[in-house]
């Protein structure tokens, strides 16, 4: 069952609501769509309480007409909210934008897709009509959860108005390979526009990687497993494969009054075996491919003739559009051309129909089916091949299933073909109908616990429960972020101590982050407010850095100041240099061969040999490399690591290798313990200043820079923050002197 921990008021927003109204002749027709988003979201959606589900309702304004207040009222009932669309939206945002662009490009038929700025002006506007409907109906605490392809810019136009929302969004379709993605003009818009989102699914992993691989490479954001930094919001991208409601397909299985039409069927079909075949018309789904692979296995395996009937059902679909048009017609002159070739006078091979069917006699057809053959081209998950295997109660049966559909993952058990690869499916049709009984059996099984385990509401429980989760995390992170209020009673404190201990890390945490570390020198701005702290009386200023002690010497030598460099190698105590005295450089010969097969095979990364360790810089390389190479470095060193005693540490976009015992937070400590400090305050940004936060007394100031998890008990976003905090500080004491 459906479990929603948050018990917050849920709002289903797609383009599609799941009935579609037509006006014949003045009266008000509803039927069911069509889809698998709709079948699917359609049965959690009635086992939620109180939620409303906002969509075009498949009709053009004008055809409503006066209509319109009758529709609203009628779709009241069923707690639908329809979005009127006006006949020249529908043509170019619908039939346009998102059928002529996305669909195809996201499907990887690019030679399909068409770009119009037009058509993404009217995508645009459409999303902000949608937008406007949420607000009008929903409120600040309502969970919303987006759906699909064209409603792609709606999560950041309502995370604009409501920056504080609980948006979800799940794409129904494949998010394609960034090769193909980068094709599309308005890439940038519309990953920032799916960004909006606080969690976002896909029906596979390959989806979410492709996904964060075009965010990384468009937009430049790192994500780290699966989670990314959106000004200063953390969000959860991953995959949740679309279940369906399992107990309903099975449960009518084994109706009465299915079985008896499954029996009409089989009766009139005696004597052959059934594949079956169910789609919308849609190119994706590669009906006329599938009808030349049963072609070939007729041929080939002639012996099957006369024995084998494919039903082919095919639903109508985006009846507009050319493709569609073409393909339909392809399609009927395919099934006339194979059925007046091989068919005979008591034997038609296939049997067609172009409409949708009544729900009890596709679970009858499923039923009775002995093959499902489900070989789409490109398909985000396909849920008939699911519906197949839930509506089997006597466990024979067999699936056929391309590799390029989304519920492939799943259905292992299943015989998986490449649909392009006519040979391989016909072959696949023959090994369904000589498996054995009990191989049928066992695959069916071992899919339809899967299925009945993993169900829609299990599927919709996790999305909503992850929601919740990442919501949690959020309100944790900004309990942590450093307020006025409390900016202002640590100042308070800070200003009537003593002496105040305050510890400070150096790169991203007083100078931004630069692709090389010779660039991160200190600026004017930074050398002043450095002189003011060390001049204000009391105050002991300690710079905790990774860096090499001739470098730090070159910039702050001149100054009052004391340093830590190599993370703890060195430490400068009232202005002499003292270096640990357990360190030597034995365990280097062995490493830095190692680093320079790293350099080799990664361009654009480098060591920096400082005098007790290294680091291996990756900042310039491609990110996606870079991690990958990272991560392998850190596996090549870990035996080698714990034989040497060193360890090596992953810092910004650097591997850092040292003496175990060397850290920021016993250099630190040697700080820390030589008084009683009125005001101790420690700032970092890496993971190696987790050390530091860690040997802090209770009562210090601990801060984070940046939105990375921490021990530190506050956060500031960005360096430039930190120095206006720092500032501030300056100017109170100053006011105390
Ligand atoms: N379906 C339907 N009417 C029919 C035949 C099938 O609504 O006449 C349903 C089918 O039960 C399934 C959905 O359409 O739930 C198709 O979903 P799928 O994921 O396979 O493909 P999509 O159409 O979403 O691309
Ligand atoms: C796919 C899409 C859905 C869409 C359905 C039917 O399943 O992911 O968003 O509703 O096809 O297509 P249609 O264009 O009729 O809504």
């Amino acid at each position: 069952m459906y479990q929603n921990s948050s018990k917050k008021r849920v709002i289903i927003v797609s383009n599609r609501l799941p009935v579609n109204v037509s006006r014949i002749e003045g009266s008000i027709k509803i039927k069911q769509s069509v889809g698998g988003l709709t079948t699917g979201v359609g049965a959690l959606f009635k086992s939620m309480k109180n939620s409303i589900w906002i969509g075009w309702p498949g009709i053009s304004s004008e055809k409503a007409g006066a209509a319109e207040a009758d529709i609203v009222s009628e779709l009241a009932k069923s707690k639908y909210k329809p979005v009127f669309l006006k006949k020249i939206s529908i043509d170019n945002f619908y039939y346009g934008f998102c059928n002529r662009t996305i669909w195809p490009l996201f499907h990887y038929f690019a030679r399909y897709t068409e770009y119009s700025e037009r058509q993404f002006e009217s995508f645009r506007r459409v999303n902000e009509l949608f937008a406007e409907a949420v607000f009008s109906i929903a409120d600040k605490n309502d969970v919303i959860w987006i759906h699909d392809y064209h409603l792609m810019l709606l999560p950041s136009l309502i995370r604009k108005k409501w920056p504080e929302a609980s948006i979800g969004f799940f794409l129904h379709i494949p998010f394609p390979a960034y090769e193909i993605f980068r094709l599309l003009p308005q890439r940038r818009e519309i990953l920032k526009g799916i960004l909006g989102a606080d969690l976002i699914g896909f029906h596979t992993y390959d989806y979410v990687n492709h996904f964060l691989d075009s965010v990384r490479r468009i937009l430049g954001l790192e994500n780290r497993l699966g989670q990314l930094l959106v000004e200063n919001r953390l969000i959860k991208i991953d995959s949740y494969p679309m279940g369906i409601d399992y107990d309903l397909f099975n449960n009518t299985a084994k109706k009465p009054v299915v079985k008896k039409e499954a029996g009409k069927i089989k009766k009139r079909l005696e004597g052959c075996k059934i594949i079956l075949s169910i789609d919308r018309l849609d190119y994706t789904k590669g009906i006329p491919e599938r009808l030349r692979c049963y072609e070939l296995f007729m041929e080939r395996y002639p012996e099957y003739r006369e024995k084998v009937i494919l039903i082919m059902i095919v639903v109508p679909s985006r009846v507009q559009l050319k493709y569609y048009q073409l393909m339909k017609s392809d399609i009927e002159k395919y099934v006339g051309k194979i059925n007046g070739k091989y068919g005979t006078l008591k034997w038609v091979p296939i049997h067609y129909l172009y409409r949708s069917i009544p729900f009890n006699m596709l679970v009858a057809l499923y039923n009775i089916a002995d093959v499902a053959l489900v070989t789409p081209l490109r398909d985000g998950m396909n849920l008939v091949a699911k519906e197949y295997i839930a509506s089997k109660t006597d466990d024979t049966g067999v699936l056929i299933c391309s590799e390029t559909a989304g519920v492939s993952k799943e259905a292992g058990e299943s015989l998986i073909v490449n649909p392009n690869d006519i040979n391989d499916v016909a072959d696949a049709i023959k090994n369904a109908f000589v498996m054995s009984e009990k191989d049928k059996k066992n695959a069916i099984d071992v899919m339809k616990r899967r299925l009945k385990r993993f169900d829609i509401y299990r599927w919709g429980s996790e999305f909503m429960n992850d929601l919740s989760e990442i919501k949690r995390y959020q309100s944790h992170m900004r309990a942590k972020q450093m307020t006025d209020l409390v900016k202002t009673q640590l100042i308070k404190r800070y200003s009537s101590s003593d002496t105040a201990l305050l510890l400070l890390d150096y790169d991203g945490t007083l100078v931004q982050l630069k692709e090389k570390p010779d660039q991160a020198s200190p600026d004017d701005e930074l050398m002043t407010l450095l002189k003011d702290l060390i001049s204000l009386k009391g105050n002991t200023v300690v710079v905790v850095s990774g860096r090499d002690r001739n470098t730090l010497e070159k910039w702050f030598g001149a100054l009052n100041i004391q340093m830590i460099a190599e993370h703890g190698a060195f430490i400068k105590n009232d202005g002499i240099w003292e270096k640990d005295p357990r360190l030597d450089n034995s365990w280097k010969k062995e490493v830095l061969p190692l680093l320079e097969q790293y350099v080799d095979r990664t361009t654009g990364s480098f060591i920096e040999e400082k005098e007790f360790s290294l680091a291996w810089h990756y900042r310039m390389t491609d990110v996606k490399l870079g991690n990958i190479r990272a991560r392998e470095l850190k596996g090549a060193l870990f035996n080698l690591a714990g034989n040497l005693g060193i360890s090596a540490i992953s810092g910004n976009k650097v591997v850092e290798i040292k003496y175990n015992f060397v850290n920021k937070g016993n250099a630190s400590f040697r700080f820390i313990e030589k008084k009683r400090w009125d005001f101790i305050m420690a700032a970092g940004d890496d993971v190696t200043d987790e050390d530091l936060f860690s040997v802090l007394p209770d009562d210090s100031c601990s801060i984070k820079i940046g939105y990375d998890a921490t021990k530190a008990v506050y956060r500031i976003g960005s360096y430039e923050g930190f120095r206006d905090f720092l500032k501030e500080m300056v100017e109170s004491r100053k006011l105390q002197m």
